[in-house]
């Protein structure tokens, strides 16, 4: 997966955007604020066109002054540059049966993501290029600290080069930057995430059987921010470095005791997931058939169900309760 080329805005020119239709599809998260942080930087509201289905979202788009398409073929037609903005698992439906066959043929297409272009799942016609702009950051931040002046990380690559035109270097990096970031996506989400969350939920079991309170562990826990502010830490001064920040006993117990911890069995579980789940694609093919229920509602939904069965754990149920007794001393 090799070293990767940092670009910086200056490597950037926006005059290769000047009368292109740029069409988002989607305006959720990531479409709200990529289309008004594109606004912003100087590229005229009629170059811009949101296509969406009719919903509330499409509501939010036309009271922020967008205009907005619900015909997809229409929105189709004229795109120059389509950012698809939708969730991952309706993409391949919507854009390949309704965006793909209307596309002009030398179209830009943008993704967000690299699951569906990694996996194959999206119909692209050769003469088109095809880019990943992965932002390195959850929606509504893209949005406010563009907004103060502030940037953020994006993982980006030329996926396909139709035309020719796209960045040679960022051409023969891009099957390891969207191998790369699909691949460590998915790592976070289905191995480093579900421990922490099991870590928390067994930590919260084990405490709460010692005879601690609900309102000092979910505190203690998270509920005090402390662990959003030893990440924000982490960010600036250094995974290990901010721990300087901590007291000494603090400093010294979790370094030992992160020290004494070998880790082979963690590492040979991780290995499973990133090999036998993620790149040998059977997660993708698993997901791919429940893709129809997740537009389900209630118990229908899968989603759902994982909730519900989430909504069982000890930690949750402490939870509120504690926030039903604060919402009442509000
Ligand atoms: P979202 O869940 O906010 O998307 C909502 C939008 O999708 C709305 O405009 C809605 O009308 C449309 N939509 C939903 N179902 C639809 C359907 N069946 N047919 C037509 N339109 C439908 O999506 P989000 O979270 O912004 O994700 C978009 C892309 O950005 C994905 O590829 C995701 O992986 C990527 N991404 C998201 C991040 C985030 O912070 N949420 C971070 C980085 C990347």
């Amino acid at each position: 997966m090799g070293q990767a080329k940092i670009y910086y805005d200056s490597d950037a020119d926006l005059g290769v955007l000047s009368n292109k239709k740029i069409v988002f599809l989607g305006f959720g998260n990531q479409g709200s604020a990529q289309a008004q942080n594109l606004r912003d930087s100087g590229i005229p509201n009629d170059q811009i066109l949101i296509a969406n289905r009719v919903d509330s979202y499409a509501e939010t788009a036309k009271a922020k002054g967008f205009r907005v398409e619900h015909d997809f073929a229409k929105a189709a037609e004229v795109a120059d540059v389509l950012f698809i903005l939708i969730p991952d698992q309706v993409q391949p439906r919507v854009f390949n049966e309704q965006f793909s066959p209307k596309l002009k043929s030398n179209a830009t297409i943008v993704v967000a993501s690299g699951y569906n272009v990694f996996f194959n799942l999206l119909k692209f016609q050769p003469g088109q290029d095809v880019v990943m702009v992965a932002p390195r950051m959850i929606g509504s931040s893209v949005r406010s600290l563009h907004e103060k002046g502030r940037g953020f990380p994006c993982f980006v690559s030329v996926e396909q080069n139709g035309t020719g035109k796209g960045l040679d270097a960022a051409l023969a990096l891009s099957r390891a930057i969207v191998r790369e970031e699909t691949a460590m996506d998915l790592f976070a989400e289905q191995a480093l995430w579900p421990n922490i969350i099991m870590m928390f939920r067994e930590a919260f079991n084990v405490l709460k059987d010692a005879g601690c309170s609900d309102e000092a562990l979910c505190y203690e826990m998270w509920m005090s921010k402390e662990p959003a502010e030893i990440f924000e830490r982490a960010a600036d001064d250094g995974f290990v470095a901010q721990l300087k920040h901590h007291s000494t006993v603090s400093q010294y117990g979790q370094l030992s005791g992160s020290l004494k911890l070998e880790g082979g069995a963690m590492r040979e579980h991780f290995k499973d997931i990133l090999y036998n789940q993620i790149l040998s694609g059977k997660f993708c093919k698993a997901f791919s058939q429940i893709e129809d229920d997740l537009d389900e509602e209630g118990d229908a939904n899968p989603l759902n169900e994982l909730y519900k069965r989430s909504e069982e754990m000890e930690l949750i149920k402490a939870e509120k309760r504690v926030r039903a007794r604060l919402a009442g001393l509000l």
